[in-house]
């Protein structure tokens, strides 16, 4: 995710905001800038790389400056190249901008713009934006009146900072959903996306709210809401520590990723589906490959693996085409069977396990075609296959993967949305997926409920996680999770297995988790629970709300309906995430970064 910082006041002002950004290197990014005012105009540098790259160009420049603004990017609409980082310039040069966020509705202003005569030299959105900013500025010659004219014309959630040649000593910040904090110092002022960056240089700061526009210079911050009425800031003093502040105030990055799922799943739809159900896609394969396919491949490893089961679920179903699910490390040694008519889609976070992209460079070896879903943009793995649709999750930074598992999942459901349209399949999942954050919002209330119930289980040495259909695919992922940062042994299966074997392992004491969230199959986990029971097993439930569901299980906990199975069981895997979360953290288990285990495993 980017990062944002920004300063005016007697000090020397870029020192200052690449300060800022070194405390936000910890969000992820793949390239940085600066801008600044100087005599004659406003200074750009900017580079492709980590900020080491920046540092060293700032060191044979050495601007100086009294305002100045710098970003962090994670790379989004475009990749990671020294035309894409930001800052950018309007048509003229005149207007400098940062962004964090998504412009959806680009595509149309870019070509609104090109229509002008506008000529663009990055691949961003950014670029649109600063452009869209630089023409109201030329009618009003106000920065303060084109930036709040400009944003009506912006959709997407963004935060944006800009810059203009004819004001020196004026920096403007807009925000629609993406987070910004303004800084309040004795002659000088700051901004930043996020905390962390402003607790070296004051406490008291001064959180925007949505749709907030606000004006900076030495003296003050005047702010203005929405509509254009000026505001009273509330100025909060802040007394959280920086370490703490990177989390957003939570304890571990695990817990803020959990709780970031509503966004990060906002933001990987955004743009994509439209409020008439239909979907659109950059960067995905011709429609001509959607229509030939007969067969897909999915390959990937762990909690992407798991991503994929529920993709097969939907594409199965909606499309009627056989899909099989291989773990990468299998995949690449089974000389599988492929033919030209299939599709192999390639799942990956990091995109860059080694596995995955053997796997992925067997498939393409083979001639068939190949998609990513991938999170971070420009790596290995999206580089090599024909196509690639990012999670838009922003970094994951917990080794346990929470938030990029459900981004897989719906960039996963988009592209079988986006086969059927191909296919003329008519479907109703877009209503599903478009009710999933607040569906996610609504179920991370259950919280409380999930650290109660870690209290009572707390000394467990063996949890079952069991569950039908893509319940049983989501049984893999809260056992995954429990595992590998909980430590607690694990069984898991479809449920309707547990009399073939594992039943056995069953005696007091042991936890067993039920996913319900399909009433087909209701009755049949109701019996399965039932036989734990009465093996003097503790049932946790997790589905959609029941008496029967209540009744059997210990312990329920409700999640909302979605009106699709699948979602509904890659919505149950929420609390699942939260209860490994709070086992571990009352067993005193390291968990961000849990014992044996890499982020990227970039090995065999
Ligand atoms: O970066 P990838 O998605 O390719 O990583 C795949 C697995 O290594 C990863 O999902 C792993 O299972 C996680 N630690 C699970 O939380």
């Amino acid at each position: 995710m980017c990062g944002i910082a920004g300063y005016i006041g007697p000090r020397e002002a870029i020192a200052i905001v690449f300060d800022q950004i070194t405390r936000l290197e910890y969000r992820g990014y793949d390239s940085a800038g600066v801008a600044f005012q100087r005599e004659g105009g406003i200074g750009i540098l900017k580079k492709a790389g980590k900020l080491v790259n920046l540092k060293q160009l700032l060191e044979t420049e050495k601007p100086v400056s009294h305002l100045a603004i710098a970003h962090s990017r994670w790379a989004t609409h475009g990749g990671p190249t020294d035309e894409n980082a930001h800052p950018h310039f309007d048509q003229h040069d005149r207007i400098a901008v940062i962004h964090n966020g998504i412009i959806e509705n680009y595509f149309e202003l870019a070509q609104e713009l090109s229509a002008e005569g506008h000529v663009f030299v990055s691949e961003t959105d950014t670029e649109i934006a600063a452009h869209v900013i630089g023409r109201e500025y030329e009618k009003s010659g106000c920065l303060t009146a084109a930036v709040r004219e400009a944003a009506k014309r912006l959709k997407g959630a963004y935060a944006m900072v800009v810059l203009s040649v004819d004001d020196p000593n004026r920096i403007v910040a807009v925000r629609n959903a993406s987070p910004l904090v303004l800084g309040l110092g004795e002659g000088e002022n700051f901004l930043a996306s996020d905390i962390p960056a402003l607790l070296p240089y004051t406490r008291k700061v001064i959180v925007m709210d949505e749709g907030d526009l606000a004006t900076l210079s030495r003296e003050g911050i005047t702010l203005e809401d929405g509509n254009g009425e000026e505001k009273t800031p509330e100025v909060m003093t802040i007394d959280w520590d920086i370490e703490a502040a990177e989390k957003g105030g939570f304890p571990h990055f695990m817990i803020k990723e959990i709780h970031e799922q509503p966004e990060s799943v906002r933001a990987c739809l955004a743009g994509r589906l439209q409020h008439d159900g239909s979907v659109k896609l950059l960067n995905t394969l011709p429609d001509d490959v959607w229509r030939r396919t007969e067969r897909v491949t999915m390959v990937a490893c762990g909690t992407a693996y798991h991503a994929g089961l529920m993709g097969a679920y939907l594409i199965e179903s909606m499309l009627r085409i056989p899909v099989e699910v291989e773990y990468a490390s299998e995949f690449r040694y089974n000389n599988p069977i492929l033919r030209e008519t299939d599709l192999a889609i390639v799942i990956s976070q990091s995109g860059e396990t080694a596995d995955t992209l053997a796997a992925l460079k067997l498939a393409k070896s083979r001639g068939v075609a190949t998609l990513g879903i991938v999170n971070v943009v420009g790596s290995s793995i999206a580089r090599e296959c024909d196509a690639v649709h990012y999670l838009q999750a922003g970094p994951e930074i917990s080794v346990a993967s929470t938030k990029a598992y459900s981004g897989q999942v719906v960039t996963l459901a988009l592209a079988a949305l986006y086969a059927a349209q191909v296919r003329g399949v008519s479907t109703d999942l877009a209503a599903s997926l478009a009710l999933l954050p607040t569906r996610m919002a609504e179920t991370l209330c259950v919280e409380e409920q999930c650290l109660s119930i870690a209290k009572l289980i707390r000394d467990t040495q063996l949890m079952f996680y069991l569950g039908r259909g893509a319940d049983a695919a989501a049984a893999l992922e809260g056992a995954l999770k429990m595992k590998e940062i909980a430590y607690v042994a694990t069984q898991e299966s479809p449920a309707g297995e547990m009399k073939h074997g594992p039943l056995a392992l069953v005696e007091p004491g042991v936890v067993a988790v039920f996913g319900s969230t399909d009433p087909v199959t209701r009755d049949k986990v109701v019996s399965n629970i039932k036989e734990v029971k009465a093996r003097r097993g503790t049932v946790i439930g997790i589905g959609l709300d029941h008496p029967m569901m209540r009744n059997v299980c210990d312990e329920f906990i409700p999640i909302p309906d979605t009106g699709s199975h699948v979602v509904n069981a890659a919505l149950s895997v929420l609390p699942m995430q939260l209860l490994a979360y709070h086992l571990a953290h009352l067993r005193g288990c390291e968990i961000d970064q849990p014992r044996n285990l890499a982020k990227s495993v970039t090995v065999e």
